[in-house]
């Protein structure tokens, strides 16, 4: 059976001392997971959490990165710089980034393949507005955005990680239902059958107010391969807790 991913996304929070006391926690918490857990951390901490995670179970991951190689983009950082810290994830396309960057979907395949291009897994985030559900656009939205990663990655597809992540759930506590999300994780799947043989082996994760008390749920849903989690990943007990959720079901 596919072993389940459970990632943090800790946004843009944390400090020296915070992000110590979390890891430590965690890993005193965690023995040997028998599912796949990783914290996508801010840039300006990865070198930080790279030395307090080595040799750990956890691995690490950036919460973007850069469609472009080198040069004069101020501010970005290029997948070649994220790999020497040995990162294994990068989130690309979440909706943060969508909304506040102005990120595209051809923008967003390019950054999938970028990563893959250095060996590090996307977690490719899709997920409709609250307007675009009420309007009855769900799955139009979801399949037009994972369409521009397939496009762009061809056979590569099969080496992605896909999160599944209402806008309308991120960060207001209003998480889907465990019935509304597979029924998109169920649509998404049968997209990625139409492009790979390996569609199965492919991660679909839900993030969206996942917690400790809907983990379970959630995480029990035949689509449901994991989960993306950012205000429960800052709390060491309830990650942990999610965790062992992923372990279980
Ligand atoms: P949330 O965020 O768990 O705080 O809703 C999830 C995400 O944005 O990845």
């Amino acid at each position: 059976m596919k072993k389940k991913l459970i990632a943090g996304n800790w946004k843009m929070n944390g400090s020296l001392a915070a992000n110590e006391l979390l890891i430590r926690h965690l890993l005193s918490g965690l023995g040997e997971p028998s599912c796949d857990v990783a914290v996508c951390v801010p840039f300006v901490y990865l070198a930080q959490c790279q030395g307090l995670l080595a040799g750990s179970a956890i691995a690490l991951g950036a919460q973007d990165i850069s469609c472009h190689d080198a040069g004069a983009y101020t501010g970005e950082i290029a997948p070649a710089m994220l790999k020497e810290f040995g990162l294994r994830y990068a989130i690309v396309g979440h909706s943060e980034r969508r909304q506040y960057h102005g990120e595209s979907d051809e923008t967003v395949a390019l950054k999938a393949q970028k990563a893959l291009g250095c060996g590090m897994t996307p977690i490719v985030c899709v997920g409709e507005t609250l307007s675009e559900r009420e309007a009855g656009k769900t799955e139009e939205v979801v399949k037009r955005q994972l369409a521009a990663v397939i496009h762009a990655n061809g056979h590569c597809i099969s080496e992605v990680v896909v999160a599944y992540e209402p806008v309308w759930a991120i960060g207001t506590g209003l998480s889907a239902t465990a019935e509304q999300a597979q029924h998109v994780h169920a649509v998404l799947r049968a997209q990625l059958k139409a492009a790979t043989p390996h569609a199965d082996r492919i991660k679909l994760l839900y993030g969206g107010s996942m917690n400790a008390v809907n983990a379970s749920e959630l995480l029990a849903q035949p689509d449901i391969d994991g989960g993306l989690i950012g205000g429960a990943a800052l709390k060491a007990q309830d990650f942990l807790t999610i965790i062992a959720a992923a372990i279980s079901c």
